[in-house]
């Protein structure tokens, strides 16, 4: 691993605006694992969403300075990705660190090696390892055992990489801080994006109202924990049964794919129709107000020209998209892609900040 907090000053020192010379990197993270939300308090994650700014300005200046060069980041999936397999790539690669990418059935992992011996040996070969899987004891034990921070790149319970891109995506389309923004959040409450969402507005003082049917409610526990952390911050999490009550007066409404990955796929019919009060269509962002934005972390079932997207569409008769209409994915309210670019630069922040600072 290269860099280190004085070499990283000196490295973005140009005086110039646009450029991470002012962004101290960030030193407290330096060795972290980020496989939930609460790894980081919220002064780090501002602090990680300050440098994101300043490395998406970086590149689009062409003033990046490369502070990885010679480390190695390994890639481990165990669902598919496209932008946290693409975020972590082009990041390192930016940063001039080489990534090698596990999937499901080139590796070992899991079906023939446990995970704790898998940690033991990428451990001693890469700076940092990546993980996405079902269960996020998983990715626990690959940080307690690897020697090297560990990145949740989504389990059923957490997607916090995504939280980042997320925060991110806000703060540059409202100019405000994550504690002035009030935002919605509908669709299975029970699943990773509800749950990360409720424990990083909390966390970092925003305002969240999580709306969905009683049947996908989100666990007592994970409330519970998201209120606490809320009256420490100043934020406020609510639960609201009617969507049109949640999104009014929200700056951002946000929705996930109803069936999630590894889900059955008989889930389909019977999630339909508890869900379908939430889809997210004009009739919802009128409800929310005139400057209110639609995020979504993609993919997303919002036309019928996918091959899933078509058998849902044959089998539901819902042809303009499921859990948020076309019209509205497609409309100048939708900021979807650049949530989807915000994960590769809030993804290399993160990199910098645990291999590079310190
Ligand atoms: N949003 C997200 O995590 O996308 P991928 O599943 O494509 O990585
Ligand atoms: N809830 C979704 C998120 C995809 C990024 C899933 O787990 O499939």
């Amino acid at each position: 691993m290269n860099g280190d907090a004085e070499t990283t000053g000196g490295a973005g020192t140009t005086g110039d605006a646009g450029t991470y010379a002012d962004t101290a990197l960030p030193g407290s993270l330096h060795g972290r694992s980020f496989c939930r939300e609460t790894d980081l308090d919220a002064r780090e994650w501002t602090d990680l969403l300050d440098l994101a700014d300043a490395l998406k300005d970086a590149r689009r200046s062409g003033t990046e300075r490369r502070l990885l060069e010679g480390s190695n980041v390994a890639l481990v999936f165990e669902k598919t990705s496209t932008r946290t397999r693409a975020a972590f790539s082009v990041a390192a690669a930016d940063q001039g660190a080489a990534t090698t990418l596990f999937d499901p059935t080139g590796s070992q992992v899991g079906h023939k090696e446990s995970t704790e011996d898998t940690a033991a040996v990428l451990g001693r070969m890469f700076d940092a390892i990546l993980y996405r899987g079902a269960r996020q004891e998983d990715v626990e034990t690959l940080a307690t055992h690897a020697g090297v921070p560990v990145y949740n790149g989504l389990t059923d319970e957490w997607h916090p990489t995504q939280m980042l891109a997320d925060f991110q995506t806000m703060r540059e389309h409202s100019g405000r801080d994550a504690s002035e923004i009030s935002y919605a959040f509908l669709g299975d409450l029970r699943f990773n994006m509800a749950r990360s969402h409720a424990i990083a507005a909390a966390l970092l003082g925003a305002d969240l109202r999580l709306a969905g049917p009683a049947s996908l409610g989100p666990p007592e526990d994970l409330l519970a924990e998201a209120r606490h952390l809320a009256e420490a911050s100043g934020g406020s999490v609510t639960v609201i049964e009617d969507p049109h009550e949640a999104v009014a007066g929200v700056d951002f409404v946000h929705t996930d794919v109803w069936v999630s990955m590894g889900e059955p796929s008989e889930v389909w019919r019977s999630r339909v129709e508890e869900l379908m009060p939430y889809r997210v269509d004009a009739a919802l962002m009128e409800a929310a107000g005139e400057g209110a934005r639609f995020m979504h972390c993609l993919p997303a079932y919002h036309d019928a020209r996918t091959t899933v997207g078509a058998e849902i569409a044959r089998a539901t008769g819902l042809e303009g998209g499921l859990e948020v209409s076309d019209e509205v994915f497609r409309s100048a309210r939708s900021v979807v892609f650049d949530q989807a670019e915000n994960r590769l630069h809030t993804t290399k922040a993160l990199l910098v900040a645990t291999l590079a600072g310190g």
